[in-house]
């Protein structure tokens, strides 16, 4: 178990501690790492690490023997004794107890109020491809004029096709001697130069204007996803589906769409001159036309409505599999620890299975309509060739033989054009979807010119005015009716039971989830009106979980790249980070892995705090932000954090009270109330309160 308490209040950490670790798993060999060092003296067997290596290990008794270790155990008990954590009120625990049974608890937390998953069924996002994306693809970005430049230009090069098979014809026919030698193949070759210049025309300024719109397009999508709420949008989509539009969607747009524009044109101005030679040559191929028509309708409305169905449920299905591989490579450690690989690898493969059905259809669909265009060809074919044969006498050998020529490609043309525009149709599904991409949720303005924020905020004062949040309409309130006021300069503590709505503050004044009622001013300015960007470049948040990119050390200290090296060094020595940079002879240029996969928990804490020191802003709010941290290293933050910040509004949330204890004014939160906001030290005073009834709970802990 590694570390899996430290973001716990300690009520909950010590229920815990004694029902699960010393209750449940009693009876099998359990090795707890942690910073908890208050139950040190209920376990078996202690290991003291440092730098990689064990430095004692032995009994709490036999610890004391050493003076090394008992010094350090003497911090670590100074500390747990510091330590304490509220207790909810008698009536507060007696109203959970009534209130919600767990299983209710653990319900609620993945449904929404109404019964319903908090994400949104893919299933249900139906998406028919209306005469309104087509407009939106070919009309509405390229005008009619492009479009019948390119068909004209495409009809002429199919029509250089068919004359240079008629030219040749002439020049191999040793009755016509009307063209000398060269003539001919100087025709031939102006016809070939002539269908090929066309061609090329044609598929690259559709290939350019398809590029043009795709490439816009994937960057309002990339804009719309970056300014997209996190409660109204992110908490609300699964990952494997933005991924999913990001990936299989754009790449189908990006690979194939202009092609098969481009193709589509060609070879249906190819099919449609292949007809009329064979019209020129015996009117009665006409005949056959409305049935080809009326066939080829019947088959197309069939095929492109199951193929478009099909196409859909390829993309649907694709969500699944990214997020459930998502969780596995994320989750392995934890899979592993279960030895739950097994259960995943199946449940991966049927998922995969699913994928791989719906190739299975599509391909198949594609063979139905194959066979059947095949039919259609060979039928307009037969016909030709029959009207031919028995008005061989007055047809022209030359026509004749062209139209073979072209019709043992016919087939081919027809079917490949119609797939073609079946192809399409699937891609269109995916634009489709790209385009409702840009239907999502948006935060507020982002930027907004307000002349009164050149110095804002130049002190710091923070008040709520009958403050209420929703994470999202449909689901409870959070925070409840918050009226309070920071001080300029102050530093305060905020603590709470888990779930009492800490981080939640964190989100409110940076605007993450906007206010459901009431206000919240800073320096006098209500912060709903200012331009969000505006707002958070203003404030510092060192999030519960911290956040580090794939990058050098420096950039993740300082992404904007304006502090000078000696500067971060100074700093990150004043931090206890200088170790970690001379761990490698790159310093400041080691790399960070994404997500500082390749640093420890209390690690990528520092660097995050460390950024957050070097912002210098006027508001820090630091969300457990030191629970990963060992206690020596958080006092030196801690002392760090009070002579970096001492012109700044610093709020704390903490579990540890010695994080705490020591601002100016501490707020303690119940169920999203604001129950107590005053001095620490008077709180400890009042035998009522409720920072009192914990540290008495505490007393008592130590004295067991
Ligand atoms: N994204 C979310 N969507 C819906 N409800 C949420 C969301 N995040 C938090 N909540 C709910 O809001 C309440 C307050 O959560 P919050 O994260 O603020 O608690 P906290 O006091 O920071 O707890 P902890 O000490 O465990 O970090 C909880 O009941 C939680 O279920
Ligand atoms: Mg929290």
């Amino acid at each position: 178990m590694d570390d899996p308490i430290s973001a716990l209040d300690s009520n909950v950490k010590k229920s815990i501690f004694e029902n699960l670790f010393c209750g449940e798993l009693r009876g099998k060999t359990r090795v707890l790492v942690t910073h908890a060092v208050e139950f040190l003296d209920q376990v078996d067997r202690i290991i003291v690490m440092e730098k990689g290596r064990i430095k004692y290990i032995g009994t709490y008794d036999e610890i004391q023997h050493s003076d090394e270790i008992q010094h350090i155990l003497k911090t670590l008990e100074k500390t747990a004794r510091k330590n304490s954590e509220l207790e909810e009120d008698k009536e507060e625990n007696k109203e959970d107890k009534e209130d919600v049974k767990p299983d209710e608890k653990l319900k609620k937390s993945f449904m929404s109020e109404k019964g319903t998953n908090i994400t949104e069924d893919e299933n249900e996002e139906k998406i028919v491809v209306g005469w309104k994306v087509y407009y939106s693809f070919f009309i509405k970005n390229n005008s009619w004029i492009f479009y019948i430049f390119f068909i004209t230009l495409s009809f002429a090069g199919a029509l250089a096709i068919v004359f240079n098979g008629i030219f040749t014809g002439r020049f191999i026919n040793p009755y016509e001697e009307k063209y000398s030698f060269w003539s001919l193949i100087f025709i031939s070759l102006s016809l070939a130069i002539v269908a090929s210049i066309a061609t090329t025309i044609v598929t690259t300024g559709i290939s350019l204007a398809t590029i043009k719109l795709t490439r816009k397009l994937h960057i309002d999508m990339l804009e719309k996803t970056a300014n997209a709420p996190v409660n109204l949008y992110f908490d609300k989509t699964p990952s494997g589906r933005i991924l999913n539009r990001y990936s299989s969607d754009i790449n189908k747009l990006d690979n194939g769409i202009d092609k098969k524009v481009g193709w589509i044109i060609s070879c249906f101005s190819m099919v449609i001159f292949d007809i009329v030679v064979a019209a020129l040559n015996t009117p009665f191929v006409l005949a056959t036309l409305p049935f080809i028509i009326i066939a080829m309708v019947i088959l197309l409305r069939y095929y492109i409505k199951s193929f478009r169905e099909v196409n859909r449920l390829g993309s649907v299905s694709h969500s699944p599999m990214m997020n459930l591989l998502g969780e596995t490579i994320n989750g392995a450690t934890t899979i592993r620890s279960f030895q739950k690989q097994n259960d995943f690898v199946k449940t991966n493969y049927k998922v995969l299975n699913v994928v791989t059905n719906v190739g299975f259809w599509r391909e198949s669909l594609r063979s139905w309509f194959a066979i059947r265009i095949e039919f259609v060809s060979l039928f307009l074919l037969g016909f030709t060739s029959g009207f031919m044969l028995y008005y061989r006498s007055k047809a022209d050998p030359i026509l004749i033989g062209v139209l073979f020529n072209r019709f043992i490609m016919f087939n081919m043309m027809l079917l490949f054009s119609c797939q073609l525009l079946s192809d399409l149709e699937g891609d269109l599904v995916s634009y489709d979807r790209c385009l409702k991409m840009l239907e999502i949720p948006q935060e507020r303005e982002q930027r907004k010119y307000m002349p009164e924020l050149m110095d804002w905020p130049s002190q710091g004062q923070i008040e709520f005015e009958d403050y209420s949040l929703k994470y999202r309409p449909d689901t409870e309130v959070v925070l409840k009716n918050l009226n309070f006021t920071i001080k300029p300069k102050e530093k305060i503590g905020i603590v709470g039971r888990t779930g009492a709505g800490k981080s939640t503050i964190c989100l409110a004044l940076c605007r993450i989830v906007e206010a459901f009622e009431g206000k919240i001013k800073i320096d006098g300015i209500d912060v709903s009106t200012l331009g969000i960007a505006d707002l958070r470049e203003r404030i510092t948040i060192i999030p519960q979980d911290p956040t580090l990119f794939e990058g050098t050390l420096r950039f993740n200290l300082d992404p904007v790249g304006t502090i000078p090296d000696v500067e971060l060094l100074r700093m990150a020595r004043k931090a206890n980070l200088e170790e970690f940079i001379n761990r490698d002879d790159k310093g400041l240029d080691q790399k960070i892995e994404d997500g500082g996969k390749n640093l420890s928990s209390g690690e990528k804490q520092l660097i995050c705090i460390l950024r957050a020191i070097l912002r210098k802003n006027k508001i820090v709010l630091m969300d457990e932000a030191t629970a990963n941290i060992d206690i020596k290293t958080e006092q030196i933050i801690q002392k760090l954090i009070h002579e970096e910040f001492e012109d700044s509004t610093v709020l704390t949330i903490a579990h540890r009270l010695n994080t705490i204890i020591n601002s100016d004014r501490v707020l303690v939160l119940s169920r999203g109330e604001v129950q107590e906001f005053d001095d620490p030290q008077k709180l400890l005073e009042d035998q009522d309160s409720m920072f009192y009834s914990y540290a008495n709970e505490l007393k008592k802990h130590e004295e067991e």
